[in-house]
């Protein structure tokens, strides 16, 4: 039986989740987190969704035997491939993400929504399902090879992909940018330097760690005395992508 005192698994293809984690840890300071980066299959965003499903249902069993109590998925893209097919397989709560189209849709004055994410999310059902709801105005913008640069702490590189990427745009009428994908969280600092002042950047992080928190308090699972730990791990070179992800959590 899972225990209050248990760690919360998080992962994601790479470092993007450590966006992710550093909202997890302000919004529930006493939790034990362990992070997985799946940097030796990233990026998971220009596969095909059945190679993802089977890295992430590995890397499912690979917390589940740290005991976990609950997983946060901090990837919009493995969220849309398998959310659904984890939900059913794993009795644990199993908290997801989607790009942040709602909220932005209640900051629309007409004007249009800019929705980064990779191709895969964009493709998927549960982000088609989204724009019926929510994609008045919105212009999804697939962006491969924008989570490498930030991989690689390539901001400039970064920097340059997004100017191109919102050239074609009248900027003085885009009403919201979403961030749909958790790397480009790591980003918000060069997008503003690009975007009018005032243009609103979402992500998902909060609503999150919202979410996590209201679940873990609704099962009784949130720890009330722990001290708060922070563990890292990768599928890929220890040394060198846990060096990145201790770095971005201090940016961020
Ligand atoms: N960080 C991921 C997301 O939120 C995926 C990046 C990738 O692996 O392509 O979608």
């Amino acid at each position: 039986m899972a225990m209050r005192t248990d760690p919360v698994g998080v992962f994601d293809s790479g470092v993007g989740g450590i966006s992710v984690l550093a909202e997890l840890r302000r919004v529930l300071p006493k939790e034990d987190f362990i992070f997985f980066g799946d940097t030796a299959h990233a990026p998971y965003g220009t596969k095909e969704p059945g190679e993802v499903l089977g890295y992430v249902q590995g890397i499912m069993e690979h917390l589940l035997q740290q005991k976990v109590k609950a997983v946060v998925i901090a990837c919009n893209t493995a969220t849309s491939v398998a959310a659904e097919e984890l939900r059913a397989m794993y009795d644990l709560p199993i908290i997801g993400m989607e790009p942040a189209l709602k909220p932005a849709h209640e900051l629309r004055r007409g004007g249009q929504i800019l929705v980064l994410a990779t191709p895969m999310t964009l493709r998927l059902p549960k982000f088609l399902r989204l724009m019926e709801l929510y994609g008045e105005g919105a212009c999804p913008l697939p962006c491969p090879g924008l989570m490498d640069l930030v991989e690689r702490e390539d901001f400039a590189q970064a920097k340059e992909y997004l100017r191109q990427l919102i050239a074609p745009y009248d900027l003085g009428q885009v009403d919201a940018v979403v961030l749909g994908c958790t790397h480009y969280s790591f980003l918000r600092p060069v997008l503003g330097e690009l975007l009018p002042a005032g243009v609103p950047v979402l992500d998902g992080n909060h609503g999150t760690a919202r979410q996590l928190a209201r679940v873990l308090e609704s099962r009784g699972l949130n720890n009330l005395t722990g001290e708060g730990s922070i563990r890292l791990e990768t599928s890929g070179d220890p040394e060198k992508a846990v060096a990145v992800m201790e770095r971005l959590l201090q940016l961020i």
